[in-house]
């Protein structure tokens, strides 16, 4: 018997548990030690049941996802056709889950004739967000086990169910209540079904698992999620298996799934999402960072700022359970901070998000205070004051002053060097960026900008907090704009330029909209204001002062006090939340560009897409050979989970190595020959992505 897998006899039944650290993935060797040891039970007249289980703190997380993409995935035994033999056993098998069944995982309990769960398990099938669907009999077996509608909510949304949840579904017969021996009850429980004869297989709780639904439900369930579903393919393969649960044999259905699953695991869009998934806990790991590292405690935050951002960020942690004091400079501004932070939550009781006892509880977390006196045994201090580098500096110069010594001072500024802020104090090893996304309390990405003297131990103290309040953090060097908002300069800088020499914000929007960005970057300055961006152009004139081109409309809209939605006006109109194309805009580009000696013609939606896109990559191939990102993966996940990159491109870059390196190289060529002078100053291929391509290389990586 291989190490993959402890097995053991108690009495009549064997133990067959799954040790395959850390979270027992059913990759090509284990499933094969699973047959094994299953086969072995069956073979052996002594025992008369089964228990599986997981070691360590997973049942299972389901199939391998490194596999995918590799004939490993379905290498001999493949997970479908192991559990269609575990689910022919003439012996009563029995899952134990404690901890994560997921996926392949939970699968594998459902191919067995009875489950049992620790109180703290969590069951579910998050398929769909890798781009796949459950593929080993879970969109067959579960809405037998549950019924149609709640199988498809769980498959559909990926959400885990808890294991009280589970049990109200039907989808364990029993959880073991907390501090009891979850082996020994899984054990008492399996020779109680040898003792009583029960079948190996139960019948199926919902035979006919759509019974009692309406005749259109399908069609009006996805018809209710097109707009969610948009561009998507996994969710809509989902549906289409469920649907084949509810309308032949077991078998056929098993076939309907298999081909689904086929098709969505060689869909590009699986393949990105699962880039995605490994490129998350690849952010995680930073050179010079060991994972051993002593963490500093963090049990009290403070939060100097109560503005738009401070209140975000003082939220997160309250909703976390830690503690934090919020301090400003005078009493109407803390009012009207903690005033928003109740609105908002008031807003989450509103819609059912929050019980009332829990708004108590979080804003009983959060204290408000004028005075620094009050903050100073804060663990944690997070500056979000006005983006002025003199202010900054200023609140540094303080928080130096009546802070602990070993706490963590950072800033949230989304532009200004963390090294000029970290100098002003004796302390810049305990000084970090945290550069939190609007709105704070909702977007999950985390820039964390690592100064040049920030310690090893404060980077990994603020990434493990970023997890605990449920952030996904990016490690970014110091650079104007750090990742994400230096990506949006050249981005941004196309698209403004575009509208000038003759396409509509309209038509440049809806070519980002219809690549699957959640807004188009117009709308999205609409959006975060005319104004801001004119602060930041206005920060850094002469750093752009060579091209005086691409944001002369921009610097229009904004002496007009056109600043975007908040005004009603900007690249658009806006009639409520209605967004109306502006004509006025379209005259203004004209004039401008008349103005400028900018030729107007016709843009071909193609150009939208090639230059605002392979100016988006090049900057981040540059950002990567700077050393201010550390891998390809980083850049995807701080535009995929901060700017709305659709998660099923994964990412700017991963979408250059679909395109082709080549083909990005020689569309940025091209523009450079095409747009002029223009051409001339921005479409400077980054010699990085040259190299690539010299070297024949398809994936981005540092050369
Ligand atoms: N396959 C391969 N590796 C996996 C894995 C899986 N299913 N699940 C986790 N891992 C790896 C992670 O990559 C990580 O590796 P690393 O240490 O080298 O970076 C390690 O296991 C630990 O994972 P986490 O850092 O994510 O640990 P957490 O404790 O934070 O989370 C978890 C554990 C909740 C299980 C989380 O890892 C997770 O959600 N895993 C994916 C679950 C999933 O999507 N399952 C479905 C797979 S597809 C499938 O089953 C198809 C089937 O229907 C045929
Ligand atoms: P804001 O103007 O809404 O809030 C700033 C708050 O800081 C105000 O309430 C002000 O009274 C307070 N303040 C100013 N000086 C202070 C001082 N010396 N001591 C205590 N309080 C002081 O600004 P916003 O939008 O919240 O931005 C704050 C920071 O966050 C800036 O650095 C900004 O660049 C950054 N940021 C902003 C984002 C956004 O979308 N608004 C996104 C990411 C970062």
């Amino acid at each position: 018997m291989t190490t993959l897998i402890d097995y053991r006899l108690e009495g009549q039944v064997a133990l067959i548990g799954l040790a395959r650290p850390p979270v027992n993935a059913l990759g090509q060797p284990l499933r094969a030690a699973l047959a094994e040891a299953f086969e072995r039970a069956l073979a052996d007249a002594q025992v008369c049941a089964v228990v599986i289980h997981g070691q360590g703190r997973a049942f299972s997380a389901g199939a391998d996802i490194s596999e995918f993409g590799s004939p490993a995935a379905f290498a001999t035994p493949d997970l479908a056709s192991l559990l269609c033999r575990l689910a022919e056993s003439p012996k009563p098998l029995v899952a134990a889950i404690a901890g994560t069944a997921l996926g392949g995982g939970l699968e594998t309990a459902l191919a067995c004739g009875y489950r049992i769960s620790a109180a703290n398990a969590t069951l579910g099938l998050p398929e769909t967000r890798i781009g796949l669907l459950p593929g080993a009999g879970g969109t067959q077996r579960l809405p037998r086990l549950i019924g149609a509608q709640a199988a498809l909510e769980m498959i559909i949304s990926g959400e885990p169910v808890s294991a009280s949840k589970a049990l109200a579904l039907g989808l364990v017969d029993q959880v073991v209540a907390e501090g009891e021996d979850l082996l020994a009850a899984a054990t008492a429980f399996a020779a109680a079904r040898v003792a009583e004869s029960a079948p190996a297989q139960p019948a199926w709780r919902h035979a006919d698992p759509a019974q009692g639904l309406p005749s259109q439900f399908f069609d009006e369930y996805a018809a209710t999620h097109a707009r969610r579903w948009k561009g998507q393919l996994a969710p809509v393969l989902a549906l289409q298996a469920v649907q084949a649960a509810c309308s032949g044999s077991l078998q056929a259905g098993l076939a309907k799934e298999h081909a689904l699953f086929a098709q969505a695991e060689s869909s590009a869009q699986s393949t990105a999402l699962r880039h995605q998934f490994f490129a998350q806990r690849e952010a995680l790991k930073i050179p010079g960072v060991s994972k051993d590292i002593a963490l500093r405690p963090v049990q009290r935050v403070a939060v100097i700022g109560a503005g738009t951002m401070g209140g975000g960020i003082a939220m997160n942690f309250a909703n976390a359970g830690i503690p934090v004091t919020l301090l400003e400079l005078k009493g109407e501004a803390l009012d009207r901070g903690l005033a928003q932070i109740r609105k908002q939550y008031d807003s989450s009781v509103k819609r059912g998000k929050l019980t009332p006892q829990q708004l108590d509880a979080r804003m009983a977390l959060i204290t408000g205070t004028l005075e620094y006196a009050d903050i100073a045994q804060a663990d944690l201090v997070i500056e979000a004051v006005f983006e002025r580098l003199s202010i900054k500096q200023n609140v540094f110069r303080t928080l130096d002053e009546v802070c602990k010594a070993g706490a963590i001072l950072a800033t949230n500024t989304s532009t200004l060097d963390v090294d000029l802020i970290a100098a002003v104090t004796r302390r810049p090893q305990d000084v970090i960026g945290l550069h939190f996304f609007s709105p704070a309390n909702i977007m999950r990405l985390l820039e964390v900008v690592r100064g040049r003297e920030t310690s090893a131990q404060v980077l990994a103290t603020t990434l493990d907090l970023a997890r605990r309040i449920d952030k996904i953090a990016v490690v970014s060097g110091v650079c104007f704009g750090f990742i994400g908002n230096r990506m949006l300069e050249p981005y941004a800088r196309e698209a403004h330029r575009l509208v000038l020499e003759g396409a509509t914000p309209a038509q440049v929007d809806g070519v980002l909209t219809d690549l699957g960005l959640a807004m188009g970057v117009l709308s999205m300055y609409d959006l975060a204001g005319i104004d801001v961006g004119y602060l930041v152009r206005e920060s850094r004139r002469e750093a752009i002062a060579h091209d005086a081109s691409y944001f002369k409309l921009a610097d229009e809209l904004y002496s007009h006090g056109h600043y975007g939605q908040k005004t009603g006006r900007g690249f658009y109109r806006y009639e409520g939340r209605e967004r109306i194309e502006d004509y006025e805009v379209v005259a203004c580009a004209e004039v401008l560009a008349h103005e400028l000696g900018i030729a107007r013609r016709a843009i071909s939606n193609e150009e939208i897409h090639d230059r605002c896109l392979f100016m988006l990559i090049n900057e981040g191939i540059q950002l990567l050979d700077d050393g201010i990102a550390q891998r390809s993966g980083d850049i995807d996940l701080v535009w995929i989970n901060g700017y709305g990159f659709p998660a099923w491109l994964g990412g700017p870059l991963h979408y250059a190595e679909r395109l082709g390196l080549g083909r990005v190289l020689a569309g940025i060529e091209h523009y450079r020959e095409q747009l002029g002078g223009y051409g001339q100053m921005w479409f400077e291929p980054a010699p990085l992505l040259q190299r690539l391509v010299a070297a024949g290389h398809a994936r981005i990586q540092r050369l």
